[in-house]
């Protein structure tokens, strides 16, 4: 088994056993691609909420928030273009009667090919030692470069008949590439076809079409059909955004990869509307200061990369992705996309009213376009969560197990102590915990050897213990325990409150 794999599933379990995140339903045996978020688990999806929240809508003047309803009026669906054009190319194998999604598939072929290419570096370099330059490497060695030829072949073909609607074309570069089904083996496929991603369900007792509803695929038309409440209401002058979290539903074909793929998840969005023309100016703008917010987080500059779309979505004129590096590989975190003003005129259009902006400074009415930072919540909580998870092996022959969250966003700031339960520590450990859980999520725990409850905090990615034992009673110190070098200093209790709020300040994190 390769070591992505072995380390992907400690991670799935380990989310499990730590109260991160279960199975939906899982005394029926699970519900497909559905997950739930258990104690520390909402903890740890609330910081990040806040977080983005904070950086997004707080520190901007010109951006506010929204909540809006997942049900929609059905003819936002048709005026976004989700009902004609939210697809996915899907293929059966004919005898495994496996379902997939077709572009994936490519895409799969297309991993495989890279990692040809990366197996290959790694061999280069430890021939060539200290000398070696990845970048020399691969723009001149003779077989990477027809790899990459390969590839980028394969990526023409895939990108003109997607955007084509070729499905023929697409079924006939699976051929080609005489890609087989991982269960059967075989490579007897059906044609490709179009499958709407859209859950459907119906609102109140009557049967008529007219009451047919979907379950939103994105948070952003409720944001768009808001357009003017919002702008007149706050009094926003362009340019000008609105952001909101919110749940989101797709019948994905093929969910995989625990919480990265999922029927229902979380978004966190945010619309700016911009002067037509500026839409590019901007668009570069919202690139480079989500790549920062990411950054920011320090899991690894070298863990993020952008990439640019080549076949774009029905409503954009440029769109880019921030990939993460995921224990299967780069995969799409974010999407930054430009999406002129197709929303706002298609909804101008079906609704009859118009979304127009008038602009002061240059005396005109416009629609507005738009530039959009979409991430998924869940996929957030994926990078924080697989990033943070290590093993480790110690000085002392022990090892451990111990997730490196980003002290901000870990479900815990600190576990409180005491040595023993008597001699009045148990008191005095609640003492402290009530002079800190105003501010910071923390626990009591009194169960267990100090060794064991250091390895649980250490393993739910606690970033201090504080331990209460017969010298606190005596002078008013305690151990502080730092979860990433283990290293315990005698601190008074009055400096708590300031050491924890140093480490999770989020002006430190933000600047
Ligand atoms: N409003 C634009 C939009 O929805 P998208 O690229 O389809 O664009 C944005 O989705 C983000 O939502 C993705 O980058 C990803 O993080 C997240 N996302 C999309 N589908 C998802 C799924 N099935 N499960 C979890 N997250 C998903």
């Amino acid at each position: 088994m390769a070591n992505y794999e072995d380390i992907f599933k400690k991670v799935v379990s380990h989310a499990k056993e730590y109260g991160y995140v279960f199975q939906s339903s899982e005394i029926y045996d699970g519900l497909a691609a559905a997950y739930d978020y258990g104690p520390n688990g909402v903890e740890l999806k609330n910081n990040i909420k806040n977080y983005w929240w904070k950086s997004m809508v707080n520190m901007h003047e010109n951006i506010v928030g929204l909540d809006s309803s997942i049900f929609m009026h059905p003819t936002t669906w048709k005026a976004s273009g989700h009902i004609d054009a939210f697809n996915d190319p899907l293929v059966d194998n004919k005898d495994s009667k496996k379902r997939y999604r077709a572009d994936v598939l490519i895409e799969d072929h297309i991993a495989k090919i890279e990692a040809k290419i990366d197996k290959d570096c790694v061999k280069a370099a430890k021939r060539f030692g200290d000398a070696f330059n990845r970048e020399e490497f691969v723009t001149t060695n003779g077989r990477i470069l027809d790899r990459q030829k390969q590839i980028d072949a394969i990526n023409e073909k895939m990108n003109t008949s997607l955007s084509s609607g070729d499905l023929e074309g697409v079924k006939a570069l699976i051929e080609e590439l005489d890609i087989k089904c991982p269960v059967s083996g075989t490579n007897n496929w059906t044609d490709v076809r179009q499958f709407n991603l859209m859950f459907k369900t119906q609102m109140g007792a009557t049967a008529d079409g007219a009451s047919d509803l979907y379950l939103r695929p994105e948070t952003a038309q409720g944001i768009f059909v808001n357009f003017l409440n919002v702008q007149k209401t706050a009094r926003m002058k362009i340019p000008f955004g609105i952001a909101q979290i919110g749940k989101a539903f797709r019948n994905e074909i093929v969910a995989r990869q625990f919480i990265f793929r999922m029927r229902e998840f979380e978004q966190m969005e945010m619309q700016f509307f911009v002067r037509p023309g500026e839409e590019m100016k901007w668009y570069d703008y919202w690139k480079e200061f989500r790549m920062k917010w990411h950054n920011s987080l320090a899991m690894g500059e070298e863990n993020y990369r952008f990439h640019d779309h080549e076949n774009l979505a029905h409503y954009a004129n440029a769109a880019a992705d921030i990939e993460f590096k995921f224990p299967f590989g780069f995969k799409e975190l974010e999407g930054i996309h430009s999406r002129t003003d197709f929303d706002l005129k298609a909804h101008q259009e079906h609704s009859g009213k118009k979304l127009q902006y008038f602009d002061p400074e240059i005396g005109e009415s416009y629609v507005p376009y738009v530039v959009e930072t979409s991430i998924g919540l869940d996929r957030m909580f994926l990078t924080v969560l697989s990033h943070s998870f290590r093993e480790e092996q110690l000085e002392n022959g022990e090892s451990r197990v111990v997730l490196k969250i980003p002290a901000l966003l870990a479900p815990l700031k600190a576990a409180i102590l005491p040595l023993t339960k008597k001699d009045g520590m148990p008191e005095k450990a609640r003492e402290i915990m009530k002079s800190l859980q105003v501010d910071f999520n923390c626990q009591y725990e009194e169960k267990d050897s100090i060794g064991k409850r250091y390895r649980r905090q250490d393993a739910i990615g606690t970033p201090y213990c504080i331990t209460v034992d017969h010298q606190t009673l005596e002078n008013n110190t305690v151990t502080l325990r730092d979860r990433d070098t283990m290293i315990q200093e005698r601190v008074s209790v009055e400096k708590l409150h300031s050491i924890i709020a140093e480490k999770v300040n989020i002006a430190k994190y933000l600047a």
